[in-house]
């Protein structure tokens, strides 16, 4: 299994996913301001990842720490601001450094060497956590994968998004496992291209059947019955069950609706936000324009021209037909499942 992210010799390395597919190269980071520039940049990608890669900047950043230890407590808080101001909407992110920070709480008055270690350990074990956690939700998950299905996907929800096998490709995987899936539809995912760029090239290392679609044919094909389910990823579900999730999900979640095409989410629990009431108060990333109006480099449109460039966009709850997590499947209604669920689980 290829690894997104691992830690050596007091660096953070990061598979560079700006690159792939035609490149496999590693991201060093020795600093917490290159873990942040890394997230910014989209080096390092997926809610799941860049909650970890986050938690790793943090433990590297106190165990790189040279100054006094009074004034170690506001290193600290200063790290975790600038890797919490990196992106605004996956909320594994915030979840992922607070939970650090219960754990720095705990040991702040040990060395701090000690406590530089004891918050690697919690990144390690972050790391490891998420993959048990992707395998639970591909488990539970392969079950609405029906006998030779074609799925439908958009963006990264993999390996990559992840520290390994992934929540919406995790699905896929346990379904493509136990020999239930015919083809994956991945639409290509405009503007930075992870579904072209990775969930392709993911699928493929695995020997799954996929097909690349733009994502304005995603209704047509659709229409021709190529589809049986769709199943994505998400950056944070609200209390009522909208989810925050790649822009152009929600248009997919109208189009399977129209088509009578069921529509999952899957996604672990440090996801779901339950101090968000709705989709509405999310906060949806805004990126540079040139990410539409160039590609690799290139312009493809009028240079000047003004864009409107979402990250993401939130998919109502009554269009979505059932959440993923690791904890089995949440049905509608969900604003009881959900709490139900997370109140019973750490974090
Ligand atoms: O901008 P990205 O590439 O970080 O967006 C990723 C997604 O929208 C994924 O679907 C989501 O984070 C889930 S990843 C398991």
């Amino acid at each position: 299994m290829i690894k997104t992210i691992y830690f050596e010799e007091n660096t953070v390395m990061l598979l560079d996913q700006s690159q792939l597919p035609e490149k496999l190269a590693y991201e060093r980071c020795s600093s917490s301001l290159q873990v942040a520039e890394a997230i910014n940049k989209l080096k390092v990608r997926g809610a799941p990842l860049i909650g970890v890669t986050a938690a790793f900047g943090l433990a590297m950043g106190v165990n790189n720490y040279s100054g006094s230890a009074a004034g170690l407590d506001e290193y600290f808080r200063e790290t975790k601001k600038l890797l919490a101001s990196t992106r605004p909407t996956a909320v594994n992110l915030f979840w992922a450094l607070e939970r650090m920070d219960k754990i720095y709480q705990a040991n702040r008055h040990e060395e701090p060497d000690r406590i530089a270690q004891v918050l690697l350990d919690e990144a390690e074990k972050m790391y490891e956590e998420d993959i048990q956690i992707n395998r639970a939700i591909g488990e539970y998950g392969q079950e609405v994968v029906d006998l030779g299905s074609n799925v439908m996907t958009i963006c990264n929800a993999g390996a990559l998004a992840t520290c390994g096998y992934g929540t919406a490709l995790g699905v896929i995987r346990s379904a493509a496992g136990r020999g239930k899936l015919k083809r994956v539809w991945a639409c290509e995912t405009r503007p930075v291209l992870q579904g072209a760029r990775l969930t392709v090239w993911e699928l493929l290392q695995d020997h799954i059947p996929v097909s690349l679609i733009t994502d304005s044919m995603a209704g047509y094909t659709m229409k021709l019955g190529q589809i049986d389910v769709v199943i994505v990823g998400a950056d944070r579900i609200a209390a009522n069950g909208d989810v925050a999730n790649k822009i152009g999900t929600f248009s997919l979640a109208v189009l399977a609706n129209y088509n009578s095409i069921p529509f999952y989410v899957a996604a672990p629990l440090s996801t779901v936000d339950l101090s968000i009431e709705t989709g509405a108060l999310i906060p949806i990333e805004e990126r540079h324009q040139d990410e539409v109006r160039q590609i690799s480099g290139n312009y493809l449109t009028v240079p000047e021209v003004e864009v409107f460039n979402p990250a993401f966009d939130v998919t109502p709850h009554d269009l979505i037909s059932g959440i993923i997590t690791e904890r089995g499947i949440i049905r509608p209604s969900y604003v009881d499942g959900l709490k139900q669920v997370k109140t019973n689980t750490r974090g």
